[in-house]
């Protein structure tokens, strides 16, 4: 399966037919469907880096360079999944039921289910038995053409069960080719033990000792809060991120899902490296996160699966902010895995056209992750993650929901996914 190139062999992808030259994130809003297409196209890959791309015709030829052919299909940059609650363990399918029967998310998660089910859940797993559950989830993730995830924390609810589930982001990290982004996200609901005591909770689990603890032992590189009604006030989340900040975590929001009760203007004051969800999202949090520079994560799977308003991500790209798309991933509210679905959502319910959806997922996505220097662009110098599609045009991509379409994914110049039926 791994088609490993020699070391220092240079690889050419050939018979592209169509190349999605999407550039270096941020992508604001407005420029999100500028996205120059390059028919019958090649990129040459050295040193597991994007050296040269542009038509086939042209394409440079080193000594001993390894072909690949595209077999015409489209090549995009590597997706990325900007926003994921992995790793979980714990099913929730009963409470799905409950929510058709007419139960809301949040009715439910004040009886004691919710978030709090599945901290039961991760509590009661070894390091090993996350580990093992995930990474199934993560396999399937790199055949959907994903070559970056952000995993968050978050039902642990306790210092020892955060940081193993850290650690099991960690060793996830080592045992598959996607790389992981790690969120710590230990201020997502009050656990059994602390119910109708949430500052004594945030004095456990946002201590600056565990903070410290976390950035020095780079086990997360974000700090996440759920500020929501029914979670954390924004007082309680400006606390917990000015610690985090203070630790070098940068500072992501769970804001304004359920409730506009100021997050995502929290996320602007904070000058947070992203606002996610939106689905209440206000004009004053619009210029905020527009001030800041903070890219919004929208998760229209969440929105799709709970049956609530969609964010309104028109809006968003209007105002001129860069728009990622993720898919929200975690056994509660969104329980897809696959981001071309929820692209596809993006695309027929948010009125996202393919090239900003493509944005979204790819250049806007690694903005969200503060690696947009290094990836999710089809750039000279970028990192080589790319994935092979086996439809001509992004446009016949989209139109076609549902069909599984990758090909291959290429991870650092090197061909970590094939489709079985897919000969080189
Ligand atoms: O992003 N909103 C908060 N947290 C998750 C849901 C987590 C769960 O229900 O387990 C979300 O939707
Ligand atoms: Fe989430």
């Amino acid at each position: 399966m791994d088609t490993r190139t020699a070391e220092g062999a240079s690889l050419l992808v050939t018979r592209i037919g169509t190349l999605a030259v999407v550039p270096p994130g941020p992508v604001p809003g407005q420029h999100m469907r500028d996205v120059p297409l390059v028919p019958d196209a090649a990129v040459l890959i050295r040193d597991g880096r994007i050296a040269w791309f542009g038509p086939a015709r042209e394409a440079p030829l080193d000594e001993g360079t390894v072909m690949l052919s595209a077999h015409g299909g489209c090549v995009i940059p590597g997706l990325i999944d900007a926003h994921t609650h992995i790793p979980f363990v714990g099913d929730r399918s009963g409470e799905f039921v409950r929510r058709l029967a007419g139960e809301s998310y949040l009715s439910i998660m004040e009886s004691g289910g919710g978030i709090r089910s599945t901290c039961r859940a991760v509590r009661s797993a070894s390091l090993d038995e996350l580990v093992a559950a995930n990474l199934p989830r993560l396999h399937r993730m790199l055949e959907y053409g994903v070559t970056r995830v952000e995993c968050k924390s978050g039902y642990g609810l306790s210092p020892e069960h955060e940081l193993k589930q850290l650690e099991a982001i960690r060793e996830l990290d080592r045992q598959q080719p996607i790389d992981l982004e790690p969120t710590f996200l230990g201020a997502h609901a009050l656990p059994d033990e602390f119910d109708g005591r949430p500052d004594e909770f945030l004095e456990t689990i946002a201590s600056p000792a565990l903070l410290h603890e976390v950035s020095r032992r780079g086990l997360a590189f974000f700090c996440d809060v759920f500020c929501d009604r029914g979670a954390f006030t924004v007082e309680q989340a400006r606390r917990v991120l000015e610690r985090a900040s203070a630790a070098g975590l940068r500072p992501k929001l769970h804001a304004d899902e359920l409730a506009q009760i100021g997050a995502s203007s929290l996320a602007g004051e904070l000058r947070a490296v992203s606002a996610d969800h939106l689905e209440c999202i206000d004009d004053a949090g619009i210029a905020a996160l527009k001030a800041a520079g903070a890219v919004a994560v929208v998760l229209p799977g969440t929105s799709f699966y709970l049956g609530i308003p969609h964010c309104d991500a028109r809006r968003l790209i209007d105002a001129d902010v860069p728009v990622a798309v993720a898919t929200d991933y975690n056994p509660g509210s969104c329980m897809i895995e696959s981001l071309p679905w929820v692209m596809n959502i993006a695309c027929c319910q948010l009125r996202m056209l393919p090239t900003e959806v493509l944005v979204a997922c790819t250049a806007n996505a690694a903005a969200a992750l503060d690696v947009h220097r290094r990836t999710g662009a089809v750039e000279i110098g970028y990192d080589a993650d790319l994935t092979v599609l086996d439809v001509p045009s992004l446009d016949a991509w989209f139109y076609t929901p549902g069909r599984p379409r990758v090909r291959a994914v290429i991870k650092a110049g090197h061909v970590v996914y094939r489709r079985p039926e897919y000969a080189l």
